[in-house]
């Protein structure tokens, strides 16, 4: 019995992992186990043998039965602290500065307009690219006959052969959103609404497809003044300087009345434009108060409800705030152009962050 002992408390000592133990435990009191044998032979024994041998078989069970789990829980607390070793993480250590891919100066640009006027109360609101007749044009004041249609280069759909209704249109401006956004929220409502607009044009500062956002404020006592100021926290807020002066120029939209061509200071020397101060003028957007037809056809009543509207060139935008001379690179997909032109995806623009960083 010492023999067996020593044998086996030897063996579990040097067991290497939880499959050993269990390989050890059938073996020694398995049912077929060594010491489980031995006990059977107790009943071919003297009454006397037997009460020798009993309690002192029993007993290194007891034994060898103790010394298996106590093995095979260090071989788990080593397991566990191997683990602990090898799976450590330094906490400590910088994050990544630039990610591979980069964000599009227009996607920039479109978040950096949307914190702002976010902070301003302004909530984000969308519609289709392509967009209804009576959206487009209609609800907003231009009849089909009006020269407005033809100025702005309109791609039309087809209808089929014998199909006579006017034919549906790739929006070619954001002013259609103010339409369904007021049928859709009613007064008061403030709104900006960023989106892909088109006209039939190609040149370096014009491609068939581009950006617009359009602004929309419409509640009882809302004038020109609150649009100049808000024009002018934007314009501040987005070229992140301390001031812009914005001037109104008179302008006709059919959809305001009266409307303004935004133009904002600036000064241009050695061909590098300066905003906010100077003796120069940079045209900005189109804005002004929304025309009494256009409030009624988005069925909101002109005799209780007033606002303004506005809207301004994202594109446009971007190639002043960030000096990119050439629209139509903005969307040739160029890595090179990209990764020089591109911003961290890692950064979120804010403002109390920062804007552009
Ligand atoms: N929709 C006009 C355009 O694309 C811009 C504009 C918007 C003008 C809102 C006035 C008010 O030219």
């Amino acid at each position: 019995m010492d023999d067996l002992k020593e044998k086996y408390l030897g063996l579990i000592a040097n067991a290497a992992d939880e499959a050993a133990i269990e390989d050890l435990r059938v073996q020694a009191v398995g049912k077929k186990g060594e010491i489980s044998l031995k006990m059977r032979e107790l009943g071919k024994m003297t009454p006397e043998e037997r009460q020798v041998a009993g309690p002192a078989l029993n007993a290194l069970k007891d034994e060898i039965n103790s010394a298996l789990s106590a093995k095979k829980a260090a071989l788990a607390d080593a397991a566990l602290d191997a683990r602990l070793r090898d799976e450590w993480l330094d906490v400590t250590l910088p994050s990544r500065t630039r990610a591979q891919g980069t964000i599009h100066p227009i996607s920039q640009v479109t978040e950096e307009i949307t914190a702002i006027f976010a902070d301003m109360g302004f909530s984000v609101a969308e519609g289709p690219q392509i967009e209804s007749d009576w959206y487009n044009f209609d609800a907003l004041n231009i009849p089909g006959h009006h020269p407005a249609r033809a100025e702005m280069d309109t791609f039309y759909t087809h209808r089929k052969e014998g199909d006579n209704r006017p034919p549906h249109v790739l929006r070619t401006h954001t002013s259609p959103v103010q339409i369904r956004s007021m049928e859709a929220t009613g007064a008061p409502t403030r709104i900006i609404c960023p989106g892909r607009v088109y006209r039939s044009d190609y040149d370096q500062t014009h491609t068939p497809m581009f950006h617009q956002i359009e602004g929309l404020a419409i509640d009882r006592d809302i004038s020109m003044a609150n649009l100049k100021w808000v024009l002018e926290e934007f314009a501040a807020a987005f070229f992140e300087v301390d001031k812009i002066e914005v001037r109104f120029r008179a302008s006709h939209f059919p959809f305001t009345e009266p409307s303004a061509e935004i133009d904002f200071r600036c000064s241009w020397v050695d061909g590098q434009l300066k905003l906010g101060e100077g003796d120069d003028w940079l045209e900005g957007g189109g804005s002004g108060m929304v025309h009494p037809k256009v409030l009624q056809n988005a069925g909101i009543d002109p005799a209780e409800w007033q606002g303004f509207a506005f809207g301004l060139g994202i594109d446009r935008l971007a190639m002043l705030k960030y000096g990119i001379p050439d629209l139509r690179a903005f969307f040739d997909s160029d890595l090179r152009w990209l990764r020089h032109y591109g911003f961290n995806p890692l950064v979120q623009p804010t403002l109390h962050g920062g804007l552009s960083r």
